[in-house]
């Protein structure tokens, strides 16, 4: 099967699962520890069953729908990656400009491996910035900045990763010695990429990238990707720092990372814009439940709270 004969999702991922070296499927694929969460997102929508009104004339399909002020041809939007770039060259550029063809937006993550700019340049639709705040205060006041002045239209803070999920796939795979330069701890992984030229020439084309050019830390420049545990772990964001957030932004604030009516209370009254509701796709916290069920707790709190 090739990319021309996909149909559905399940056929993308049997296409990725081919030509992506194992660590690199499994960092998108995986989940935190037992993956119970990760498989709850997919079961809850298994459980939605739809009631249909027949006898309805729709000349023409419109899922048209405005969010914050934006209209999108769709009813959603793509959430942001890490490091795409590690799947695809220029990933992060070739998804934004998909979502423009596609007609919605494009989330761009801090941790992206493309420049904020450089996606601008590739998309046509309306771009957001995802907010991680490695490094402190003023290395993400200078990234806000940066995507203010490019022109990105909202900032995505993210909550839910206070530490790194336990991704248990990535620590089988090898990631962490890889992402330290440690090759030597890396040797027994290295089949994975012998077995996958094609994947292995596309990466060092692009320009084998193991930094991330969103986050400029003073005296370093742009953050290496070893980094990225430790200085996530060292800058958690908290309910206060909405206040800078907000100041420095001067536009719509999403919070990322909600699944409860109390922290959707938290957010609004810490002046978010929108809310999504989310478990970072079970990638964090096992064990909770799959965000489509928390949805409705979220919508009640945010309807209360906002009458
Ligand atoms: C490989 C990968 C990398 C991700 N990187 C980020 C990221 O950098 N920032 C972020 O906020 N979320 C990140 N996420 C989480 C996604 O944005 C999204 O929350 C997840 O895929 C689940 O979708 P949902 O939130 O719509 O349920 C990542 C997800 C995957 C699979």
């Amino acid at each position: 099967m090739g990319l021309a004969s996909a149909v559905n999702i399940a056929d993308l991922r049997r296409l990725a699962r081919r030509r992506l070296p194992r660590l690199v499927f499994d960092y998108i694929d995986g989940g935190a520890e037992d993956e119970f969460t990760l498989r709850d997102n997919s079961r809850a929508f298994d459980d939605v069953r739809f009631r249909p009104h027949q006898c309805v004339a729709v000349p023409q399909c419109d899922l048209r729908t405005t969010v914050l002020g934006t209209t999108l041809a769709l009813p959603f939007l793509l959430a942001p990656i890490g490091f795409s770039r590690m799947f695809y060259p220029r990933g992060e550029a070739v998804a934004a400009r998909s979502a423009s063809a596609a007609g919605t937006a494009y989330i761009l993550s801090t941790f992206s491996g493309t420049r904020l700019e450089e996606v601008r340049e590739h998309a046509s639709g309306p771009l957001w910035y995802q907010l991680y705040v490695p490094g402190g205060r003023a290395v993400a006041e200078a990234a806000i900045a940066r995507a203010r002045a490019a022109g990105y239209s909202a900032l995505v803070v993210t909550i839910d990763t206070p530490v790194s999920g336990m991704r248990e796939r990535d620590y089988r795979n090898g990631v962490r010695p890889l992402l330290a330069g440690d090759w030597r701890g890396s040797l027994p992984h290295l089949w994975q990429f012998v077995t996958h030229p094609r994947w292995v020439m596309n990466y060092v084309a692009d320009g084998a990238p193991r930094v991330f050019p969103n986050v400029e830390l003073p005296a370093v420049g742009a953050m290496p990707c070893s980094d990225v545990s430790q200085l996530l772990a060292s800058t958690v964001i908290t309910w206060s720092d909405f206040a800078w957030i907000r100041d420095a932004w001067r536009g719509p604030v999403v919070v990322k990372g909600i699944h409860t009516a109390d922290d959707a209370r938290c957010a609004i009254d810490a002046g978010a814009d929108a809310l999504v509701v989310s478990n970072h796709g079970g990638r964090q916290l096992d064990g909770v439940p799959g965000s489509l069920r928390a949805l409705p707790e979220v919508i009640a709190a945010s309807m209360a709270a906002l009458t």
